[in-house]
């Protein structure tokens, strides 16, 4: 199967191309890492040519502008990148009968749940901030495009990434408990957000997985919520987090009211995750959190070093 990624430089995306290079389905060739020099959001036409020059059979778009505050800033480029880009993206697949797996997110919710069951694939979203509003407009181009399309679309929706290159909130929360402790202050976090933490590498395992099994190829239309099991708040997972690093640091938790930012964060942002082939589940939050420890571990030292 040749498979494409967007976004191939990304979190997500560095994370997909080395599942798909394991996977036995890519061939000798393996997937096709497409970056922004290759795909850029900004000038989505090229994917025309992309497509005819690379023969994929299935494009996962990894890319968008994940600045969530960049695009409560600038919602109209925020649509232009993570909802029109997504449309000529997904009429070219279309038209060219090539799969599309769209990532997206649980920022297409309103987060006003309040009976503490997570969002499911037929909840109706309800985006609160301009994000969340431009990548369900990117759900809802890449559905339009497929409506009379030959190819099958599938949208993933995750929530909390992190995982290589580091600079995420593991390591964010490191370096802030570093700062706390030196200035003899509690680490602050906020306590009122919550939702699932998930492990890009668990995630890119589990897109292969339903390539693998047929399910993306086999489901048009099908929305798939993928996250390590579990929830917690931010402070929870900050705690979790120093706990096995063997710190007990001590931490005062605060609302998000705390730090006023350009975007609403979801207060609930909690997916309720869809079955995987063969009934398998995503790693606990805590378990994934707990394979990530040698890498981050690598990434502080070598950014101490730089
Ligand atoms: N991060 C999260 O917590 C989270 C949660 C839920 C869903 N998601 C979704 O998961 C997917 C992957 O996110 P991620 O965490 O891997 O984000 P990321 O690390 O920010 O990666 C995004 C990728 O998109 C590329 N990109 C940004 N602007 C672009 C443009 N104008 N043209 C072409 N490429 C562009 C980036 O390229 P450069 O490397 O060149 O900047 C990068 O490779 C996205 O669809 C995101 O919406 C993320």
């Amino acid at each position: 199967m040749r498979v494409a990624v967007t976004g191939a430089g990304g979190r997500l995306g560095r994370a997909l191309i080395a599942a798909l290079e394991d996977a036995p389905f890519t061939g000798p060739a393996g997937p096709t890492a497409w970056t922004r020099a290759d795909f850029d959001l900004d000038f989505p036409a090229g994917i025309v040519p992309l497509l005819e020059r690379d023969r994929p059979e299935v494009v996962i778009n990894a890319a968008a502008w994940t600045d969530v505050d960049g695009c409560a800033r600038n919602p109209s480029l925020a649509g232009a990148r993570n909802a029109d880009a997504v449309g000529v993206l997904a009429g070219a697949a279309a038209v060219a009968g090539v799969d599309l797996i769209q990532i997206s997110t649980n920022e297409v919710f309103d987060s006003r749940r309040t009976d503490g069951r997570g969002y499911a694939p037929d909840d109706l979203p309800d985006p609160i901030n301009a994000y969340g509003a431009s990548k369900l407009g990117g759900e809802l181009a890449a559905r339009r495009a497929f409506a009379g399309g030959r190819g099958q679309l599938a949208i993933v929706r995750t929530s909390w990434l992190y995982g290589p290159p580091g600079n995420d909130f593991p390591q964010k929360i490191l370096a802030a408990a570093d700062r706390a402790r030196d200035a003899g202050q509690p680490l602050r976090v906020v306590a009122d957000e919550i939702g699932s933490p998930t492990f890009s590498e668990d995630l890119a395992e589990a897109i292969v997985g339903l390539l693998w099994a047929g399910d993306i190829r086999g489901t048009h239309d099908g929305i798939h919520h993928i996250v390590n099991t579990g929830h917690t708040s931010r402070a929870g997972w900050a705690r979790e987090l120093l706990r096995q690093l063997g710190r007990d640091d001590p931490i005062e938790e605060v609302p998000a009211s705390t730090w006023p930012r350009a975007s609403t964060p979801l207060l609930w942002g909690v997916l309720a995750p869809t079955p995987l082939p063969d009934g398998e589940l995503m790693p606990t939050w805590q378990v994934a959190l707990a394979h990530y420890l040698p890498t981050l571990r690598r990434q502080l030292v070598e950014a101490g070093a730089r």
